[in-house]
Parts: C-alpha cells; sequence; structure tokens
C-alpha cells in the first residue's frame, strides 16, 4: 500500500510516498531554517509562510501518481499553528479531490516511525524492522519524551521534560556561545574536534539523572552553562571544551533513563527519534548501553531524524485509522494518546 505523507509541523515541509510503511518511493523535504538562522531560532510567522511557498512546488516536484496513492496522511500536531494549517489544509484538499482515505498522525509518534523506514543500504543487510514491545525516546526541538510502545497504535508515556526540550536546550547553549541555529549540529561539530586527550576542568550537572521516574529537567543544566560563559568571559571561551562537557550531560541524563525504562519494562528494543537522534554522542553513548543491555537499539538515518513526510506515511500505515476530512483539525498542543 502507498501512502503519502505530508509533514508542516514547524520550518520543514516534507512530501513522500512510502510503500507498506517501509520502502520510500519518494522523499522531499525543504526548509526554512536559513531563514531563522538570523533570528536565533524559529519565527513562526516566516514559517508558516515558507510552508506556504513551498508545499505545492514540492508536491509538484514529487509526480505524484494520484492512481498508485491509497491514502494521505498527514501530521496535524504538535507544532506551530500557522504551520500546521498548511499540510493539513493540503492534505484534506486532496483527500476530498481525490477521493482517497485521510490519516491523521501525531508528529511525535511519526518521529519514532522513523525507524520503520528501511534505506537501501540497510535492505542489502537484510535489517528488519524495530522489534516491539519498545522504549521510544523522542528529543527534538520541542520535545523530550520517553514513550512505552506495547505495540501498533499501542502506546504508554513514561515521562518527558519539565521545561525545556533537549534540542530547545542544545540551541539556547549553542546561541550562548555564539554559534548560531540549529545549534545541535554546531554544538556536535564542535565536539568531534576537541582534543579529547587534554584534561577538562569544566563540569556541568546531570539534572534529574538519579530521579525515581522518567521525567528529565534541562534549563538548570542550561543556566549552569550561560553562568560559566558569564564568568570566563566570552572571549576567553574554549567552545570545543564547553560544548563537549555541555553535550556529555544531557546525553548521559538521557541514555542513563531509556536504559532505565527498557530494563523496567523489559523490552525487545529502544527506538530513538527526533532531531537530537542525529547527535554523533547521544549514539556513541546509547549504542554502548544497548550493547551492554544486549538490547536491539534503532536509530534513523539522519535524513529521517530530522522533520520529513516518509516517517509520517510510515506512522499511518502502520496506525491506519481513517478520519472525515471535513473533521481534521489542526491540533498545536497535541501530546500522547
Ligand atoms: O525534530 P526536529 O527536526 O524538529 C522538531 O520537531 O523540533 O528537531 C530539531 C532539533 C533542533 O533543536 C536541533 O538543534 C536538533 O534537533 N538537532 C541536533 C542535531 N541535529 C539536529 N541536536 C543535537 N545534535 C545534532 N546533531
Ligand atoms: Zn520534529
Amino acid at each position: 500500500m502507498r501512502i503519502l505523507g505530508i509533514e508542516t509541523t514547524c520550518d520543514e515541509t516534507g512530501v513522500a510516498v512510502v510503500e507498506n510503511g517501509t520502502q520510500i518511493i519518494t522523499n522531499l523535504v525543504a526548509t526554512s531554517s536559513q531563514i531563522h538562522r538570523k533570528f536565533g531560532g524559529v519565527v513562526p510567522e516566516i514559517a508558516a509562510r515558507a510552508q506556504v511557498e513551498l508545499i505545492i512546488p514540492l508536491l509538484k516536484q514529487s509526480n505524484i501518481n494520484q492512481k498508485t496513492i491509497e491514502a494521505i496522511s498527514v501530521a496535524y500536531g504538535p507544532g506551530l499553528v500557522g504551520s500546521l494549517l498548511i499540510g493539513v489544509e493540503v492534505a484534506k484538499s486532496l483527500a476530498v479531490v481525490w477521493g482517497k482515505p485521510l490519516i491523521g498522525v501525531n508528529h511525535l509518534v511519526a518521529h519514532f516511525y522513523a525507524n520503520w523506514i528501511i534505506s537501501n543500504e540497510q535492505k542489502r543487510y537484510h535489517l528488519i524492522t524495530p522489534k516491539l514491545p519498545a522504549i521510544a525516546l523522542v528529543v527534538s526541538g520541542g520535545h523530550t519524551d520517553l514513550v512505552l510502545v506495547k505495540g501498533h497504535g499501542n502506546y504508554k508515556w513514561l515521562g518527558g521534560t519539565l521545561d525545556d526540550a533537549a534540542g530547545e536546550v542544545f540551541d539556547k547553549v549553542a546561541r550562548a556561545l555564539g554559534l548560531g541555529y540549529p545549534g545541535g549540529p554546531a554544538i556536535d561539530r564542535l565536539s568531534l574536534i576537541k582534543d579529547h586527550n587534554t584534561h577538562s576542568n569544566v563540569h556541568f550537572p546531570r539534572p534529574m539523572i538519579n530521579s525515581n521516574n522518567f521525567n528529565f529537567s534541562f534549563s538548570g543544566l542550561k543556566t549552569s552553562v550561560v553562568n560559566y560563559i558569564n564568568k570566563i568571559g566570552f572571549k576567553n571561551l574554549n567552545k570545543a571544551e564547553i560544548s563537549t562537557e555541555f553535550q556529555n550531560a544531557i546525553c548521559e541524563v538521557l541514555v542513563i533513563k531509556t536504559i532505565k525504562a527498557a530494563s523496567i519494562f523489559k523490552v525487545k528494543s529502544i527506538i530513538i527519534g527526533g532531531g537530537v537522534a542525529a547527535n554523533s554522542q547521544l549514539r556513541f553513548q546509547m549504542s554502548n548501553a544497548c550493547l551492554k543491555l544486549k538490547i536491539e537499539l534503532n536509530i534513523p538515518k539522519k535524513e529521517f531524524s530530522v522533520d520529513n513526510g516518509a516517517m509520517v506515511a510510515a506512522t499511518a500505515f502502520y496506525n491506519f485509522k481513517q478520519v472525515d476530512p471535513l473533521k481534521l483539525q489542526a491540533n498545536p498542543g497535541l501530546h500522547f494518546d
């Protein structure tokens, strides 16, 4: 079954066609992130206008064969209301005009379904889709959530951030270091070039690392980094050293809590999704922890970690709940069911 997936929750516009939830037929992503860069973060009004400009050219470029598409899916929340509306209204229009079923997808759920997409390289190594039950860690610009995925469509939210999301903290710390937006990739790159043989005197806290729940809190960590920057003075900063210690701190918390959830619920695999899943230190630390625990780890390729339409179509395939196109509404505050 071929499903069209539309993603417009923030500053990326994604259009994809996916077969049987796993095989990419088309996957195009356009972004307005370069415009937001000079403002140090996403400007909702600009993001929404960019969605309007990008979605129709992207649909045209996708060369979609209407006859072979069996359903249309769209991420209807959470996200920025102006951006969400564009994708939702386009999907509703297509569903009505083409007479195809419409499926509304939760963007956060879609982030972990990115792990069901099988790339050509993975096919070569006969890799299979994730085993369930699983613990899903969703780490994006707006969210940090741990979810128990018992089966398709059967999720239990275990906990999330009490303040800033992981990606948001990466972005804010990067801004304080003068690294621009988006901050995650910049901090990741700087940490890779740090000389790991030299001893570092910088130490930041690992908030709630031993707390008796699955919640997170990152604003204290962010404040520690900012206070350190102010104490040392911007001109004297060793940005690579600060980036490395900050990144280690946040990754350690994410890994310890995810592994704890995996052990308690005795799951078969861990699946990670969201922009921060692209982080090399998180991938490294989580891989090591999973090896020790003998638990399977699934992380999407970088192109499927960030926002894209393919993950939306994959989710729709495994959660095929048709909605009335006249009733589907963008839901900026949507959470896990
Ligand atoms: O999932 P996503 O593309 O959009 C949202 O739904 O928010 O995530 C964007 C976030 C940004 O905060 C960005 O800084 C972060 O993902 N990010 C990273 C990396 N690549 C993107 N964070 C850490 N390391 C990376 N390599
Ligand atoms: Zn996202």
